[in-house]
């Protein structure tokens, strides 16, 4: 295994291997299309040498980057691993330790149901990608407060973790990259409340009014993650977003248990999620010195899609400033020495993958867990509970929010409550009033919990048709009055608002 590690460790032999299974998939007759990919590595030694003598300055400035994994539990295994290994990019890339602020649960290397004690892989054959991750902010510390301390670069806001902070300066460089559940106007936090679209942007917008950096370049990979910022970021403040999926539609963990391709017979969680692994592993197939960041949009865009299928796969969005677009990746993502013969552009970049919605990831792990504790009834017993759980809490929450919508707007129009507004709105107009309808109805209906974020659409639209807090608050008291939430009420771990 050792020997296999340190092989697949050097970036020459995974392009080596790469090479292979694409020769063999060509074989396999099912490739024709990647025959341009082909193409392009068979072209490697002509490509020129003068890059590697390039002057890696970029303009003065520095890199700076935030990584977030905005979940816990093993069941997510997925999303800090995505974060550790976009670590491991940056650092390849030149990147300085100091200049990342890493945001982790950080309760999976170490976790028991880990078969790989202190390892973290995001890939079925990937190497580890935990060890030297540092731990900014983990556990208790991971908090949209600090989030927004660290990106401001305001030490003093910050509470708990290492106070590291993107202290950056106006010719400066930032990219952020987030991994996690989300819906329509949110993403999740491991700690209460989640993130909210606005307050990201208010905090993006502070931080360009304060000269803060020259480009930002943000990845989200989340549910509905369009929704984050479709309506309200700015085109000119110099940022350019990139996400997994527009704001309707879930986005994909792949990598999983019993899929192709699968992860080591002994993980039962999934490695990675599609637009992630998407953008990592083009990161490092490619001379990021000539690849441009309107390239990577592309071809990720392209394997997100699933190859067109949207039933397994998302539309990778794009938003704000296009004019960051022509830049080269190396400006955000470093450049590693190794990739210099890399072509900068390839045609299709592997094959279609299987795939589960972000959503149903969790419910697929238990099952895991339950179908592998056959010789132990017990434990069985307590896991099938746990998954009845899930599954009535899930049942409830949606079936609550349907109920909602009958009471406030009529069984005729109760539609309004599903409504989806055109392209280029904001999900609601009224922030603070989407606040005050999620808390409300988690007081009588319970937490929204991972899974309930998907009902984010259902409460703005209250708000956007002018539904008073009172008229919800009763809506909920009969839709939901005397449900018992157990531990899943917001008095145990807080309200996502
Ligand atoms: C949170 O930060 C505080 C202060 O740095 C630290 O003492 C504590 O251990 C951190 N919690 C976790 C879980 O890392």
């Amino acid at each position: 295994m050792a020997i296999a590690y340190s092989f697949l460790s050097s970036s020459w032999s995974w392009m080596l291997l790469f090479f292979f299974l694409l020769l063999f998939l060509n074989m396999q007759g099912k490739a024709s299309r990647l025959n341009s990919f082909y193409d392009s590595v068979i072209r490697l030694p002509s490509e020129s040498e003068s890059e590697s003598a390039e002057n890696d300055e970029v303009g003065g400035g520095t890199r700076w980057a935030v990584l977030v994994a905005g979940s816990s539990g093993y069941g997510n295994y997925r999303h800090q691993a995505d974060v550790c290994h976009a670590y491991q990019l940056l650092i390849k890339g030149g990147l300085k330790e100091e200049n990342i602020v890493v945001f982790m649960y950080d309760d999976i290397a170490n976790n028991d149901l880990n078969p790989r004690p202190g390892i973290i892989i995001n890939h079925p054959h990937g190497q580890d990608v935990y060890a030297g991750v540092p731990k900014d902010y983990t556990g208790e510390n991971v908090t949209t407060h600090n989030l927004y301390a660290v990106i401001l670069g305001d030490k003093s806001k910050v509470k708990g973790g290492s106070g590291k902070v993107i202290n950056s300066k106006p010719d400066d460089r930032i990219f952020i990259y987030y991994a996690d559940h989300g819906g329509p106007g949110v993403l999740g936090m491991p700690n209460t409340p989640n993130l909210y679209a606005m307050d990201f942007i208010d905090v993006l917008k502070k931080k360009h009014a304060s000269g803060g950096y020259k480009k930002m370049v943000i990845y989200v990979e989340a549910c509905e993650s369009g929704s984050i910022f479709e309506g309200i970021l700015p085109k000119d403040i110099n940022i350019y977003v990139t996400t997994a999926s527009n704001a309707q539609e879930a986005s994909w963990g792949t990598y999983c248990p019993g899929m192709d391709p699968s992860p080591p017979p002994e993980y039962i969680t999934c490695l990675g999620d599609l637009y992630s692994v998407a953008w990592m592993e083009d990161s490092e197939s490619h001379n990021l010195k000539r690849e441009s960041v309107q390239q990577q949009y592309q071809s990720v865009k392209e394997r997100t899609s699933n190859f067109n299928n949207y039933e397994l796969g998302s539309h990778v969005m794009e938003y704000g400033d296009t004019h960051v677009k022509p830049e080269k990746l190396y400006l955000y993502h470093g450049f590693d020495p190794a990739t210099v013969n890399f072509p900068s552009l390839n045609g299709m970049l592997g094959a279609p993958v299987d795939v589960v919605n972000q959503r149903d990831a969790d419910l697929i792990f238990m099952w895991q867990m339950y179908k592998r504790s056959e010789d132990e009834p017990e434990k069985k017993r307590e896991i099938m509970k746990q998954i009845a759980e899930t599954t009535k809490h899930r049942n409830h929450l949606d079936g609550s929010v349907k109920l909602i919508g009958v009471f406030l707007y009529g069984p005729a129009k109760n539609s309004v409550i599903e409504s989806v507004r055109e392209p280029g709105l904001p999900l609601v107009e009224d922030w603070t009033c989407l606040k005050s309808m999620v808390r409300v109805f988690e007081t009588h209906c319970g937490s929204l919990t991972q899974y309930g974020m998907k009902h984010m659409r259902a409460f703005a639209n209250i708000c956007n048709s002018g539904v008073s807090k009172a008229s919800m608050e009763e809506a909920c008291m009969a839709a939901c009055g005397g449900y018992y939430a157990g531990h899943l009420h917001p008095s145990k771990f807080g309200y996502s608002a």
